[in-house]
């Protein structure tokens, strides 16, 4: 019997250095999770329509599982001496206030996630000032936000991203800016699932088996679109053409599911 003990023994301790070895690869090696950034704006369009129709993909295809996604709500807004200027006026600024307030309110994805998606469908909705039935939607808690956005708390965060913003390397030029493990995707930032399934080392989620590879990006498309909201751009009030307001598909229920 004392065969089986120590055989019994050895697989425990197989057992375990797999566990720790599972762990530490989880953080170093091929579990590691992609860093996804998305630094936007709350009223730019283009933003708001990337939330709603891309990046909420990934809640349901499975690659939220493979990435660390952070969201930066700044975008183009400047400060100086210390009060923020938004590129659509201080609507903008406001709502940038509240979604810094959501993401500290419910520090889980999940549920910061869902409340900005409900807000930036409004905006693309164009009933942006409605944004407050999100709470009730998705059956949240408003004090922690209202509390935050009507204090000094709202306004510390809002710089917080300001600098967070402000470091980029390189430096962003318009928003949406989707930056991926550091890499800024430019305008490719619609792909941005492929770049992710690029970068990921772990088995890949299903559907990357749909994506075409990236091509890397070496050079920016200079100027090439119009889907974006340029940083130089002043005080101009963008509107999606009818045509992508057309084109725009909710992907999550509207209700907290
Ligand atoms: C996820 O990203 C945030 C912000 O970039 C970073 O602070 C955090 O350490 C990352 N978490 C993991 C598990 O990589």
């Amino acid at each position: 019997m004392a065969d089986l003990h120590s055989f019994r023994a050895v697989l425990f301790l197989a057992a375990l250095l797999l566990l720790v070895g599972a762990s530490a690869g989880d953080v170093e090696g091929k579990n590691r999770k992609v860093d996804v950034a998305l630094y936007y704006e709350s009223l730019c369009p283009f933003s708001a329509m990337f939330v709603v129709d891309n990046l909420a993909k990934v809640f349901k295809d499975g690659l939220l599982s493979a990435i660390n996604l952070s969201l930066v709500p700044y975008g183009n807004a400047r400060v100086k001496d210390g009060k923020i200027s938004c590129q659509h006026g201080s609507e903008e600024c406001f709502l940038n206030t509240v979604e810094a307030c959501a993401i500290d309110a419910w520090p889980d994805l999940r549920v910061h996630f869902r409340f900005i998606y409900c807000v930036e469908g409004l905006v693309v909705d164009g009933k942006r000032r409605e944004w407050e039935s999100c709470f009730g939607k998705l059956n949240l808690d408003p004090k922690p936000v209202t509390d935050c956005y009507k204090s000094e708390r709202g306004h510390q965060l809002s710089l917080k991203y300001g600098r967070q913003t402000d470091a980029l390397q390189p430096p962003h030029k318009y928003v949406p800016w989707v930056v991926v493990d550091g890499q800024p995707l430019y305008e490719d930032y619609e792909n941005f699932e492929a770049y992710i399934c690029k970068a990921y080392k772990g088995h890949p989620p299903k559907v990357c088996e749909g994506l075409a590879r990236p091509t890397p990006i070496v050079m920016e498309v200079a100027e090439a679109g119009n889907r974006v909201s340029y940083y130089n751009s002043g005080d101009i009030r963008f509107k999606p053409d009818e045509e992508d307001h057309a084109n725009i598909k909710k992907v999550l229920p509207a209700d907290d599911d």
